[in-house]
């Protein structure tokens, strides 16, 4: 079943409802219950650097929900002008702005009205001069064709009932050898559709891993190679719901780039 058939099988709205109302409370408790894991400890675990962290908002990485660390693999220059998809409260877009320097510019896009809010105030706050928040859909991008270098994007696009749309849109704003670079969920195994179309389990990032090479065609089907991916072994769910999907189905975190051909 394509990604778009399966999505039919999937009440969208419903699911679409669920993720705001998660990641709305991501923004605004970050230390509420959720199942995974969140903040500043996480991060450092999964390879972010201390000093990039002591440069960026605090409150931002308390909110901070991603899954790997890609910035190795993205290669960021001086100048760069990088777009990363689902922004949440804002960390990989501080830690990019870091990176690129006042000739380059970073965007964050999310559809969540809090965390565009809090990732604004504390833009504003900290003085980030290079960096905007947009609200949009990741598979509708309000970005004209070839707009950005990099694409990044961090625990998001397993969310999506419409990847293939998702990666048609990164190959479309992206400009000639462009990169994405990205962490995310997958699955080592199809999942069966009880679990594909249940939007609790999709809104907890794991009715919605995509089995990990049909994640890989997706990426190449509009014009990328996939050259470099790892796993990321210090990332872990916390809930028991969640933990026993990931050994029924091998759910894992995966860290990749990819390049327009
Ligand atoms: C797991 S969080 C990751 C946030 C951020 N990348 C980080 O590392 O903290 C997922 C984010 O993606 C956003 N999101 C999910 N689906 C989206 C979509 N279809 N379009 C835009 N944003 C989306 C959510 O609102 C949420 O902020």
């Amino acid at each position: 079943m394509g990604v778009s058939e399966m999505a039919q099988s999937l009440d969208v709205d419903r699911l679409e409802r669920e993720v705001k109302a998660v990641y709305g409370s991501v923004a605004q408790a970050p230390d509420g219950e959720f199942h995974f894991e969140m903040g500043r400890p996480l991060a450092e675990r999964l390879g972010y650097s201390p000093d990039d962290l002591d440069r960026i908002p605090a409150d931002a990485i308390d909110s901070f929900a991603g899954v790997g660390y890609h910035f190795d693999l993205a290669d960021l220059r001086e100048g760069d002008h990088v777009l990363d998809l689902g922004s949440g409260s804002g960390t990989d877009v501080f830690v990019a702005a870091l990176h690129v320097g006042e000739t380059g510019s970073v965007t964050g896009l999310d559809m969540t009205a809090e965390q565009l809010e809090k990732s604004r105030r504390l833009r504003d706050e900290a003085g980030f001069e290079n960096v905007t928040f947009e609200e949009g859909y990741i598979e509708d991008l309000p970005f004209e064709d070839g707009s950005f270098d990099v694409v990044i994007s961090n625990g998001v696009i397993n969310l999506s009932a419409q990847k293939d749309r998702v990666f048609e849109e990164i190959a479309r704003v992206l400009g000639p050898d462009g990169r994405l670079a990205l962490s995310d969920i997958v699955s080592e195994s199809r999942m069966p559709d009880s679990i594909k179309s249940n939007a609790d389990l999709w809104a907890a990032c794991i009715g919605g891993a995509e089995q990990v090479d049909d994640y890989e065609s997706l990426i190449e089907t509009p014009g990328f190679d996939v050259t470099e991916r790892r796993e990321n072994h210090h990332y872990e769910f916390t809930s028991d719901q969640a933990v026993n999907a990931c050994q029924s189905y091998g759910v894992k975190s995966v860290s990749l780039v990819a390049r327009k051909r």
